[in-house]
């Protein structure tokens, strides 16, 4: 962990409200949400779930503080750190840092947040000037920030590179980042599907699909993943990165080990929340080769959340990833009746995936967007 520093913002920050006592602190991320510094961190939650809720113009996503403190302790495997603005002590915002473990460091993930009635005073410049400072310190040169946008239609959209999705010009996050020098690499759609499925049935669904499936069979379960398929899913995992669309983004590739894959059940366990997870083996090599993972929130009253879906490019043509999608989503219903819906986020330009959602019955509800900055790197002298 990184030491914490205090700045508050004067003129050369562009914070034209005099008076008003702006602060910017790296945050101690505690243990668990009962040890100092938890009440901050729930703050913190409901701080960047209304900032959430006013962009992505949606109720859907949301993640609760239980699941956020699993996630901010996961050192291993998903680094971080966090920056929060305060006004008078308040939390207003956030400027949050995240690296993958592997290779030499190069590439930083970053996000800012301002909530709605502080904005425009220079706090988000401030908090981005902040963990992009933090991420050059430690040798990072490409930055890459995802931000929600809404369901586009206003007058003047632009789109990234890969032709597919658009976002607003105009919306404040757009702004922002265009002139802080990111440009918009890919389009996602936010999509949700909502109980109980339009006619035919899952089960008439899963039939047809499984017609173009031979040599395949389903496995599903429910927490830590059974041991026969622990080296397959961390193998599958090490794939998502390189195999799923990610346009001009940069990532490294992954290290999975038994030990990551372990993480992600105890993590979704220790939140309260349910892992349901399913996996398309092939039958003549007894492997998995493909699979699926939908996490249900302890409040049966919110929707799931769709996580990552792969099959491995050799078998794809299958329909594996109708039969993956529909087979969990009936696991679903099974063990958490009362779950009203799935929320998901697909590249616009993943069209196979996207068949599958909307043929299940997934409607468009927002866009994220995918964005970069790549800083020069400074040039060695000869
Ligand atoms: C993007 C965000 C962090 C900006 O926070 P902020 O505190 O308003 O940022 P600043 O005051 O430093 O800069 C605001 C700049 O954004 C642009 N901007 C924001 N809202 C705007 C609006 N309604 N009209 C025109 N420009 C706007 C302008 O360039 C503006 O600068 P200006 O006030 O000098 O004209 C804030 O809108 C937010 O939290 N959005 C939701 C989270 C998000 O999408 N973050 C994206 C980055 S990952």
């Amino acid at each position: 962990m990184n030491g914490t520093a205090t700045r508050t913002l004067d003129k050369d920050d562009g914070d034209p409200s005099a008076g008003t006592r702006v602060t910017i602190e790296e945050f101690a991320i505690p243990a668990t949400l009962e040890a100092p510094g938890g009440t901050d961190f729930r703050r913190m939650v409901q701080v960047r779930n209304a900032i959430e809720v006013a962009s992505a113009g949606t109720v859907d996503l949301q993640p609760t503080a239980e699941q956020l403190i699993q996630a901010w302790n996961n050192f291993e495997f998903e680094p971080k750190r966090m920056f929060l603005a305060r006004v008078d002590g308040d939390i207003v915002g956030r400027g949050t840092y995240e690296w993958q473990p592997e290779g030499p460091p190069r590439i930083a993930f970053l996000a800012v947040e301002v909530l709605p009635q502080h904005r425009r005073t220079g706090i988000g410049a401030a908090l981005l000037r902040t963990i992009e400072s933090a991420a050059a310190a430690d040798g990072r040169s490409v930055f890459q920030a995802w931000a929600l946008h809404g369901v586009p239609g206003g007058a003047t959209t632009i789109s990234p590179p890969t032709g597919f999705g658009t976002v607003d010009a105009d919306r404040p996050e757009v702004r922002f980042l265009r002139r802080h020098g990111y440009s918009l690499e890919q389009v996602e759609r936010v999509s949700k599907l909502t109980f109980p499925v339009a006619e035919p049935s899952l089960q008439q669904r899963f039939d047809t699909a499984a017609g173009h499936a031979d040599g395949y069979r389903i496995e599903s379960w429910v927490a830590d993943v059974p041991e026969r398929w622990v080296d397959d899913l961390a193998y599958l995992h090490s794939r998502m990165v390189t195999d799923a669309p990610s346009a001009a983004l940069e990532f490294d590739e992954e290290d999975w080990t038994p030990a990551r894959v372990a993480k992600i059940s105890e993590q979704v366990e220790a939140a309260g929340d349910q892992l349901l997870s399913v996996a398309a083996i092939d039958a003549g090599t007894d492997r998995a080769v493909g699979f699926s993972n939908l996490v249900v929130p302890s409040d049966a009253s919110r929707p799931a959340v769709q996580e990552d879906t792969l099959v491995v490019r050799e078998h794809r043509g299958h329909r594996l990833g109708t039969l993956l999608k529909i087979a969990n989503l009936q696991q679903l219903q099974r063990i958490s009746p009362r779950t009203p819906s799935v929320t998901t986020f697909n590249a616009e330009e993943n069209r196979p995936m996207l068949d599958v959602n909307e043929a299940v019955g997934f409607v468009p509800i927002g866009s994220e967007g995918a964005w970069k900055k790549a800083v020069p790197e400074p040039k060695s002298r000869p």
